[in-house]
């Protein structure tokens, strides 16, 4: 009966831009309610293109990137202007470790327990191994430390997403080493945002948004299975219909590439991979193998070794013919060599959950509060789309050119590809144009800091100034070059 019900649909589907449920039954040798249609169709809805509302009507999807008035952005911002975990999702947290370890879970033996694990965890994470005696004690370690920077620091990236139309009305996801849902968690949290805010601002949007995982720890998966339902569970989802598919219980590396997925999220994964880093475009190639045009997402922390790590796995990916989005732009249409290269995005501090205080409540406080977002990321497509199409043009000296021009002014165009690295007294950023792998800095001295120059702290990271007038002088004892901005240094936004 299923058949016939999916042929029937299938067909109003394609011939109408919109039709009720209760219409299929002018057609069916028996009548069904609609709420029975609604959901024997339910898992089906996302193939057919369709959204289907509470009331049992059905409008066709035509996928399109999702409206991004500047109102909206604007709003969305402001929103992530004092990050933190939703209380709803800190709820939910909350109750998951409740429930897995009781009301007191931060006293005693346990919560002895627990400090100990998240401590253990960061050395073996930073090590980029993985493995635990106590996989439960782990999961609570990772929800506790991990979890709520990666939730908040992947809107951000979801924001960038959007900003750039690379979110779509219509959307396969998949999340890759999921976890125990960061990443589904904070996409549906995102969702629900924006559908509230699309709302006060008067602008229709239906969406569909189907998600697949893969994980290969199965308490992880238990856990992810349990987070998410409870989630969906509590959402008014008026406009949006949501399938979050059964996770795939296996490692990435031998995962089946899954077919049409529009966005592809490597959250904190790669890295735990005994593959090489160069070899892990290999494990990111074959799952977007499937897919005409996904957008992939690689998220790794932003400390020197898995930082440094990401870039190499970003060129063997340009190697094979996929695009950089952002953050990095060849400037000069050169590919850079990936090489030695450490640039992550801060994106300052989230405020501590309450559950992140409670563990912490101990003579060591600052060992178990996790709450400054800085992460490595590259996004990736395979069209060859790029944020900045900005390209350089004779009149700049390219940085691989630099050594012959120590303690002379020159012109330069770069991205900035770090936030302060120095103090209030010395601003210092990284900057990049594609062309060399020794390390280079804008320093700005606040005592030259004037309308000139300051377009310098406006450009965020990623973005491309172009300067004019800068004195090279080079760092021997760091092996880089710092280019010094002065008073009448001229910094302008290239675009
Ligand atoms: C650090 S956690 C990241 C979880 C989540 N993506 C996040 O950003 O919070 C890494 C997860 O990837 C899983 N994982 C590691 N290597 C994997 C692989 N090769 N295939 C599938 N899952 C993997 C681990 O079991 C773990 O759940």
């Amino acid at each position: 009966m299923t058949t016939e019900l999916l042929s029937l649909a299938k067909y109003l589907a394609s011939s109408r831009a919109e039709f009720a449920l209760s219409e299929m039954n002018q057609y069916l040798s028996r009548k069904y309610e609609e709420k029975e249609l609604f959901e024997i169709l339910k898992p089906h809805f996302y193939d057919l293109d369709l959204f289907c509302d509470a009331g049992y009507k059905c409008t066709k999807l035509v996928k399109r990137p999702l409206p991004s008035d500047e109102n909206v952005v604007r709003e969305l911002e402001a929103l992530f202007k004092n990050p933190q975990l939703p209380a709803r999702v800190e709820k939910l947290i909350n109750s998951y470790i409740e429930r897995s370890c009781g009301k007191d879970w931060h006293t005693g033996e346990r919560g002895l327990l627990i400090r100990e694990n998240i401590v253990k965890q960061k050395e073996e994470y930073w090590k980029g191994t993985g493995s635990s005696q106590y996989p439960k004690i782990r999961i609570i370690s990772y929800l506790l430390y991990h979890f709520p920077v990666y939730f908040c620091s992947f809107q951000y990236m979801l924001l960038e997403l959007f900003r750039g139309g690379l979110l779509t009305n219509k959307m396969s996801i998949l999340d890759a080493g999921a976890g125990p849902g960061t990443i589904t968690l904070s996409t549906l949290d995102f969702i629900q945002e924006l559908q509230e805010i699309y709302s006060w601002n008067k602008i229709d949007v239906k969406l569909n948004i189907r998600i697949d995982s893969i994980e290969r720890a199965p308490e992880n998966i238990d856990c992810y299975k349990e987070l998410t339902s409870l989630y969906l569970s509590g959402l008014t989802q008026e406009n949006t219909n949501i399938t979050i598919n059964e996770p795939v219980h296996s490692s990435i590396e031998a995962a089946p590439a899954l077919p049409d997925v529009d966005l592809m999220v490597f959250s904190n994964v790669l890295a735990e991979m005994n593959a090489p880093p160069s070899h892990r475009a290999d494990v990111v190639e074959m799952a977007a193998s499937g897919s005409k045009n996904p957008t992939m997402v690689i998220i790794e922390p932003a400390d020197l070794d898995n930082s440094k790590a990401l870039r190499v796995t970003q060129h063997a990916l340009v190697k094979k013919g996929f695009a950089v989005y952002s953050p990095c732009s060849f400037i000069w249409g050169l590919e850079c060599s990936g090489e030695n290269c450490w640039s992550f995005q801060e994106l300052g501090n989230i405020r501590a959950p309450d559950f992140m205080e409670k563990i912490a409540n101990t003579g060591e406080f600052y060992r178990y509060i996790n709450t400054d977002m800085k992460f490595s990321f590259v996004i990736s497509r395979k069209d060859g789309l790029v944020k900045h199409k900005y390209l350089a043009k004779g009149k700049f000296m390219r940085l691989s050119n630099l050594k012959k021009h120590i303690e002379k002014r020159v012109n330069i165009t770069v991205s900035v590809m770090s936030g302060n690295l120095g103090d209030e007294r010395t601003f210092v950023y990284k900057i990049c144009d594609g062309t060399s792998s020794v390390p280079c800095y804008a320093v700005l001295p606040a005592y030259h800091i004037s309308d000139n120059n300051s377009m310098l702290f406006e450009a965020g990271y990623g973005g491309i100034v172009e300067i004019y007038g800068t004195l090279v002088r080079e760092n021997k004892a760091l092996s880089s070059y710092n280019l010094l901005v002065m008073r009448n240094t001229m910094v302008r936004a290239a675009e």
